[in-house]
């Protein structure tokens, strides 16, 4: 059977659907490998605007690599489980088309797992707006290794809806030059109740009717319990490649 693709309708409901899961966002979502932040944010940077910040999973990676670090989240369930995860930073809402910034007041901009939710047309020139001349921005995607056959498995269960397009490799253009890619290899360690909320957290998946939810996650935890590669682990682990764009403002 042909899974349909989302029309435009649907993407905006799926962009604004986080909220809703905004604790199990937090439990089951991957960090992102320290090599991605080093990557993605010149080590000369001070005032590193997180775009799209969500619970924090990038922010607090930011912060930790000694960064000054503003957060912009269009969701205010997820700005509250940032605050909470990372105290002290400074969470605002706003998106990455409109950032609540004063023009050339930060050094770099990421987004983590969420360009594809931006209008790359209005976001391109308000990015370049915050940011100082030479400013760099960051993209970046932690996607599931489907090399690996239970993972594959795990990918149809969860997709039995819906498919989600995502452009994992954008151009930018216009103010922004020197493009680059990288990806990064490596495997997240999780237990099996993390994994639930990892598919729970899922866009498409929060979407559904609940009686659908139920039935998916139900599916994921029979593979679970019953795939032989996974069967008596207590913990799962995970292989990720984490897809990297980066470029710099004229
Ligand atoms: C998959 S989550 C990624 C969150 C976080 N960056 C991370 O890596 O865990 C996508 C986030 O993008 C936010 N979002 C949706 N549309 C957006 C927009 N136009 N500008 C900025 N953020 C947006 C959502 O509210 C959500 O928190």
């Amino acid at each position: 059977m042909e899974i349909p693709s989302i029309s435009d309708q649907t993407r905006q409901q799926h962009a604004a659907s986080f909220g809703a899961a905004a604790d199990a966002y937090r439990r089951g979502r991957p960090p992102y490998p320290r090599a991605a932040v080093e990557w993605l944010v010149p080590e000369t940077a001070r005032d590193v605007v997180d775009l799209g910040a969500g619970t924090g999973k990038f922010t607090e990676q930011l912060v930790a690599a000694g960064f000054e670090v503003v957060a912009v989240e269009p969701s205010a369930g997820m700005r509250e489980q940032l605050a909470a995860a990372v105290p002290g930073v400074a969470v605002h809402g706003g998106t990455a088309e409109h950032i609540p910034l004063p023009d050339a007041s930060a050094d770099a901009a990421v987004m983590a797992q969420a360009w594809h939710w931006v209008k790359p047309e209005t976001a391109i020139p308000e990015i370049a707006r915050v940011l100082r001349p030479g400013g760099t921005l960051g993209l970046v995607w932690n996607i599931r290794d489907l090399t690996e056959p239970w993972v594959a498995e795990l990918d149809d269960v969860m997709h039995e809806h819906t498919r989600e397009e995502m452009d994992t490799a954008p151009e930018l253009g216009g103010p922004f030059e020197q493009l680059e890619r990288t990806e990064i290899r490596w495997r997240h360690t999780l237990t099996r109740a993390e994994l639930l909320d990892m598919v729970a957290s899922r866009s498409y998946v929060i979407v559904l009717p609940a009686s659908e939810r139920d039935e998916l996650l139900g599916n994921v935890a029979e593979l679970l319990n019953s795939h032989p590669d996974l069967a008596d682990h207590e913990e799962l682990t995970l292989p990720y490649v984490t897809r990297c764009t980066r470029a710099v403002r004229r």
